[in-house]
């Protein structure tokens, strides 16, 4: 019996333990470096990849493993939106005070939090940390210590402390994250014989390069480790594994078309699984409903990545004009500088070269070095499909 209730994809979402694919390489490695906090020594990773490429996934797969087999305490925030110091170290202590309210041990430790402390939701389900800005300066100044002190307190029940800052991108552009940062694994260094405690921040690559051009000794400090596609044979594992798991049958062409689609990424794995999930009526995916999945699961991309991205970015007519005949070509992934242009009106060749330089800055197409000069290739199989259907809907409309 197969069961149509609840799809078992999660695009957008870190993926559950259950159905995680890949990475074997790069969790040895972190687990690892982890290891090491255990003889005191104070750890930092910089976990890189793209977007969708599975950092996030990753991350909240180590801090599982690390809770509950190495009794490490373990958060994992998402910085995204966050901008100052104060806004960062609050975070930090807020996840750390709602990691524990799961322990018996809470009550001490909330001594540690002080006043501060915020019952919060209807039943007092889940907890804030909010300090007056004074408290929060201070707390940035002595951040060593405050974890410090804190290590002392969960010393009974807990080991060391792994820290996942994610999406902190916007956070490493400030100069003063790269400077406080420095001095607070020098100040460890210095101060602190005993400090388990690891940190990993989670971002795009060139914010590592951000970082090293702001702070350039932070670079002998972190370990870069970096993620990027999955294989296509780790794609399809993890089709496999998650359309067994609601009980649907995947026919071998259908298989592979949904395995080419997803070009190795895991975002778009998880978004034609999930649109091929819902389109499918018997329990059996073959060639059609694959089909029908990509179509849908490029419309869901285009809407989401590529509308605000692209289409509300690249106003210009000429732009626009551009992309529709950009779409024209037979659906393919890689294209000749050249044969573009060929299709294009003088207006629109003369802007053309400053068009390709900004949809390659928006992420849409890379250079395609192994092909030589003037070739560029989509990043992803999608996207073509999408631009195309766009062009399309315009000529129709
Ligand atoms: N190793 C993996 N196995 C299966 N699915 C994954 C894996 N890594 C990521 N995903 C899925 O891919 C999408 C993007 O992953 P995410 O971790 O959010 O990427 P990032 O943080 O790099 O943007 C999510 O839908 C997630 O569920
Ligand atoms: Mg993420």
């Amino acid at each position: 019996m197969y069961n149509k209730e609840n799809s078992p994809f999660t695009p957008g979402s870190p993926v559950p333990v259950e159905l995680f694919v890949g990475r074997s390489e790069q969790i040895k490695e972190l687990i690892r470096y982890v290891g090491q906090i255990s003889s005191g020594k104070q750890e930092n990773v910089f976990l890189a990849g793209d977007r969708g490429i599975g950092k996030s996934s990753l991350a909240s797969g180590l801090r599982y493993f690390v809770g509950t087999q190495k009794n490490i305490l373990g958060i994992h925030t998402f910085l995204g939106r966050v901008t100052t110091l104060e806004e960062a170290v609050r975070h930090i202590f807020e996840q750390l005070l709602k990691e524990t309210k799961k322990e018996a041990w809470f009550e001490d430790i909330a001594k540690f939090f002080g006043k501060y402390i915020k019952e919060i939701g209807l039943f007092g389900i889940s907890v804030s940390f909010t300090p007056p800005e004074q408290d929060l300066k201070e707390l940035v100044r002595n951040f060593p210590e405050a974890l410090n002190n804190l290590l002392k307190k969960i010393k009974e029940q807990k080991s060391g402390l792994f820290i996942a800052l994610d999406d902190i991108n916007g956070l490493v552009e400030k100069v003063e994250f790269a400077n406080w940062y420095k001095s607070f694994v020098d100040e460890v260094a210095t101060h602190y014989k005993d400090f388990p405690v690891f940190i990993m921040l989670i971002g795009l690559p060139e914010k590592r390069d951000t970082l090293s051009r702001l702070q350039p000794s932070l670079m002998r400090i972190f370990r870069v480790v970096e993620i990027e596609k999955l294989s296509d044979k780790e794609v399809k594992d993890f089709l496999s594994i998650a359309f067994e798991k609601v009980g649907i049958k995947v026919e071998p062409d259908a298989m592979e078309l949904m395995v080419r689609f997803s070009s190795g990424l895991p975002l778009l794995m998880h978004e034609i699984g999930d649109a091929t999930f819902w389109i499918d009526t018997d329990g059996v995916i073959n060639e059609k409903d694959a089909i029908a999945g990509v179509v849908k699961a490029a419309e869901n991309i285009g809407q989401k990545y590529l509308d605000p991205k692209v289409y509300r970015a690249v106003r210009s007519p000429r732009y626009r004009s551009i992309l529709r005949k950009l779409g024209k070509r037979p659906l393919s992934r890689n294209f000749m500088k050249r044969d573009v242009e060929a299709m294009l009106n003088e207006e629109e060749k003369r802007v053309f070269h400053n068009f390709l330089r900004r949809i390659r800055e928006l992420g849409v197409i890379k250079a395609d070095v192994e092909r030589g000069p003037g070739a560029y290739r989509f990043v992803n199989e999608i996207y073509p499909i999408y631009i195309w259907m766009e062009s399309e809907r315009f000529k129709r409309a």
